[in-house]
C-alpha cells in the first residue's frame, strides 16, 4: 500500500465517520473484477465488428432487433455466470453499518451484482439487464431462466410481450433516451443530502450521472474517487483512492473498524 493511497485512505475513514448519510456512485469499473467488460470492452471477440452506438440505440434496435437482442442476452449470461468480488461484497457491509442513516448505492451498471452482494438500496440510472419491457405496453417482461449460448447465436428474436403481442425491448438506457425519472429523483435526493458521495469505477463521461459529485460538493458534502486510472484526475478538494474497487472498499472498511 503507497503512502499516498493510506492517507487518502485513511482520510476518507475519518469522513466516514462523522457521516451519517453516504451515496455511492458506481460504473463499469465496479463488476470489471467480476470479469464484468466495461461497456467499451464488451466490443472483444463476438461483438468487436458492432458499433456499440449502434448496439444501444432505439436506431439500432428497430434496424437489427435480433443481433441487439442477442447482445444483451450475451451480457445477461455474463453476469449470471460472475460474482460479486471483495470490493462488491466490502460494500455492502459498510451499506449495512449502523452509523449510517442512510447508504444508498446509485449504480450506473446494468448488472445485478451490488444486490447479489447484499447492497439492499440500489438505484440504477441505466436500467437493468433483467428488466426487459414490451415496447407497446410497457409491461415487465420475465425472462427465461438461462440466456441463449452468445457463441452459437450473434442474432436472438426478441420475445413477444404475453399481455399485448408486442415486441419486447432490453430494459436498460440506450443513447438518447432519458433516464427513468424515479431513479433520477432518488440519485438527485440522495446526492443533496449526503455528507460523503464514493465514485468508483466509472470514467465519469456521460450525463446527467457524471454531475451528481457537483451536487454533493454544492450541498458541502464530501466526494472520494476509487479508480486505478494512473492517468485520472479529479477536481479540487476531491479525494483520489488511486485502487481498483476490490482493494479499496475491504481496505476502507477495515480501516474504519481500526
Ligand atoms: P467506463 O468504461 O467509461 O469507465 C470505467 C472506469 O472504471 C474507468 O475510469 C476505469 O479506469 C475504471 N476501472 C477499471 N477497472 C476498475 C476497477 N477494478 N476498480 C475501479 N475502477 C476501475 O464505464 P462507465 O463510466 O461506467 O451507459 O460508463 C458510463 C456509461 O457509459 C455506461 O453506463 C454506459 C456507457 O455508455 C449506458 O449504457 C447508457
Amino acid at each position: 500500500m503507497s503512502a499516498e493511497f493510506a492517507a487518502s485512505l485513511a482520510t476518507l475513514a475519518d469522513l466516514l465517520r462523522s457521516a451519517r448519510r453516504v451515496v455511492v456512485l458506481t460504473g463499469a469499473g465496479m463488476s470489471a473484477e467480476s470479469g464484468i467488460p466495461t461497456f467499451r470492452d464488451a466490443q472483444t471477440g463476438l461483438w468487436a465488428r458492432f458499433d456499440p452506438y449502434v448496439l444501444a440505440s432505439p436506431e439500432g434496435f428497430a434496424q437489427d432487433p435480433d443481433t441487439v437482442w442477442a447482445w444483451y442476452e450475451a451480457r445477461r449470461r455474463q453476469v449470471m455466470s460472475a460474482q460479486p468480488h471483495a470490493g462488491h461484497l466490502a460494500l455492502a457491509r459498510l451499506s449495512a453499518l449502523s452509523r449510517f442513516d442512510e447508504f444508498t448505492v446509485v449504480t450506473q451498471n446494468v448488472d445485478d451484482l451490488h444486490e447479489r452482494a447484499g447492497c439492499t438500496n440500489v438505484v440504477h440510472l441505466h436500467g437493468s439487464l433483467f428488466a426487459p419491457r414490451c415496447m407497446a405496453c410497457a409491461a415487465p417482461h420475465r425472462l427465461d431462466a438461462g440466456a441463449v449460448e452468445p457463441e452459437r447465436a450473434p442474432r436472438i428474436a426478441p420475445p413477444v410481450c404475453q399481455a399485448c403481442g408486442g415486441r419486447v425491448r432490453p430494459g436498460v438506457v440506450w443513447f438518447g433516451e432519458s433516464l427513468p425519472e424515479h431513479a433520477w429523483q432518488l440519485a438527485m435526493q440522495a446526492a443533496a443530502r449526503a455528507d460523503v458521495m464514493l465514485v468508483v469505477g466509472t470514467s465519469s463521461q456521460v450525463y446527467p450521472a457524471a454531475g451528481l459529485p457537483v451536487e454533493v460538493r454544492q450541498a458541502d458534502g464530501q466526494v472520494a474517487v476509487i479508480n486505478p486510472d494512473p492517468s485520472l484526475r479529479v477536481s479540487p478538494g476531491e479525494l483520489l483512492l488511486r485502487a481498483t474497487a476490490g482493494e479499496a472498499i475491504p481496505a476502507l472498511l477495515t480501516e474504519l473498524a481500526g
